[in-house]
């Protein structure tokens, strides 16, 4: 397997090449690996309904949100700061652990990644809560929609909860990539939906000019496996990025407009960031055109693979025993790119949503992850002597590991959810008394 689109993938990547490697190895386990150790998740139901119990660890203190400097603090920049309590889970005390991910079983031998936690600059964010993030989902749910990311957050965020309770396998269809499952005590369900393009898609040749597949995207019609069925949701997690360096033909309107690596004769090669943005932006204008869904939307931001030393196919490796500080490293390339068709398309439809009375929010993981070289699982996701596509892997996150903030971040947005809805009553009777 070579560079995954192609030959004339130099003409268009001047950028950073070696990036969309990286990138494009993480379709390949992303497509490939979910079919594989999933009996797992069949075993749940054995393990359902044990009763909450009470953990003398979380304190009515921890409820509240605390500012050190002021409310406007921006909780995604920041340092990790050490944290002897960490980790908040094991592979012995959480069954959601996806096979690649537990990588104290295939002997990871450092533990020091487990203990930090981020620290915003100018305020506290306060360790994940499970009983009050529980609380506040009475009669709620929520979707992860997106791609293998996604689904690791799912897992960190059931296993945080596991702490509380777990929940029971109600799920539709055999297809692991669609799970539902039901916290029946709190009447709290939780789904995910997989589409790693967020956008329609028909995977065209599964070999494709460089083994990695071939895609058609639709990048104006959102995938409606999803789609279809998201409006029942009181809140909903998008991600995507990492699929979109595959070899992908390009569909507006429903007429080819260009491709990315394609080798087709006559076809425009357009950059990856084309279809991003594109498919983005569709996915954004569809939620906000969603008449009946009044839940709350968080893009969640792109969270960087950290390959050094070679491409993910040619012995790059995750090697990194601890943290950057926020002064060793930066955003670039395509990661950069990927991340600021993010945000900007996140400001222009977050402008559409408030007119139209909608929420959506930006759960703005990247910085944070880009300071987290450590949390892979590098060779530790499978046994040394299992032939897996992704030997390396610098994509995925360790369950338990630094993607367990995520929670901590989602948990906090959720409580400034409650504030500001306050808020706007207050202002709401202010203007009419
Ligand atoms: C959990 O990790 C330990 C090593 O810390 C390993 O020996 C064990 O097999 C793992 N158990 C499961 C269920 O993954
Ligand atoms: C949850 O729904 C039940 C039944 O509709 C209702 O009795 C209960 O008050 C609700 N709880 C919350 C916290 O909304
Ligand atoms: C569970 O929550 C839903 C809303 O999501 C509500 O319609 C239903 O009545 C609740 N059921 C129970 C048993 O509280
Ligand atoms: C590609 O375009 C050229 C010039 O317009 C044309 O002569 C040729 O037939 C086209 N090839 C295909 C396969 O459409
Ligand atoms: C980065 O910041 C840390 C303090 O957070 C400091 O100790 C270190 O010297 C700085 N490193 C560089 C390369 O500036």
């Amino acid at each position: 397997m070579e560079f995954p689109c192609g030959k004339n993938s130099n003409n268009t990547s001047q950028r950073t090449p070696k990036i969309f490697i990286l990138v494009a190895l993480t379709f390949i386990i992303l497509g490939v690996i979910p079919l594989h150790h999933t009996s797992k998740w069949y075993h749940a139901k054995d393990l359902v309904n044990h009763q909450s119990k009470k953990s003398p660890t979380y304190h009515m203190e921890d409820m509240e949100i605390k500012f050190t400097e002021d409310e406007t603090c921006d909780i995604f920049k920041g340092e990790w700061i050490p944290n002897p309590d960490g980790p908040y889970y094991t592979n012995t005390t959480c069954w959601a652990i996806h096979e690649h991910q537990n990588c104290m079983k295939y002997g990871r031998p450092d533990t020091d990644f487990l203990k930090w936690r981020w620290k915003p600059k100018g305020c506290e964010l306060p360790i994940f809560n499970p009983y009050q993030f529980l609380d506040m989902m009475r009669n709620k749910s929520l979707a992860f929609v997106g791609d293998s990311v996604g689904r690791n957050q799912m897992q960190s965020l059931i296993c945080l909860l596991s702490q509380a309770v777990y929940p029971i396998d109600v799920s539709t269809t055999p297809d692991e990539n669609f799970k539902r499952w039901k916290y029946t005590s709190y009447n709290f369900t939780l789904a995910t939906y997989w589409s790693p393009f967020l956008v329609k898609m028909k995977d065209t040749d599964s070999d494709g000019p460089t083994k990695t597949g071939l895609f058609n995207l639709y990048l104006d019609e959102v995938d409606e496996k999803w789609g279809n069925q998201i409006e029942e949701f009181d809140y909903v997690i998008l991600n995507a990025g990492h699929w979109f360096t595959r070899c992908s033909v390009y569909y507006e309107k429903n007429q080819l407009v260009g491709c990315r690596y394609c080798e087709l004769p006559n076809v425009t090669d357009l950059p990856s960031s084309y279809g991003y943005q594109r498919a983005i932006r569709t996915v954004l204008k569809t939620i906000n055109n969603l008449e009946n869904f009044k839940g709350i939307t968080f893009l969640r931001t792109f969270a960087p693979s950290h390959f050094e030393g070679g491409e993910w196919n040619k012995g790059g490796n995750c090697v990194r025993r601890k943290p950057f500080s926020s002064n060793e490293t930066t955003l670039e390339g395509f990661h950069l790119d990927l991340y600021t068709i993010q945000v900007e398309e996140f400001k222009a439809a977050e402008k559409e949503s408030k007119k139209k009375g909608k929420r959506l929010r930006l759960l703005d993981t990247t910085q944070a992850m880009l300071l987290r070289p450590d949390g892979h699982p590098s060779r530790y996701g499978h046994w040394p002597n299992e032939n897996v596509v992704l030997y390396n892997d610098c994509v995925h996150w360790c369950l338990p590991g630094p993607i367990d903030s995520w929670s901590d971040f989602l948990l906090h947005m959720l409580k400034l959810e409650g504030r500001r809805s306050h808020k706007e009553k207050l202002q709401f009777i202010k203007q009419w008394s």
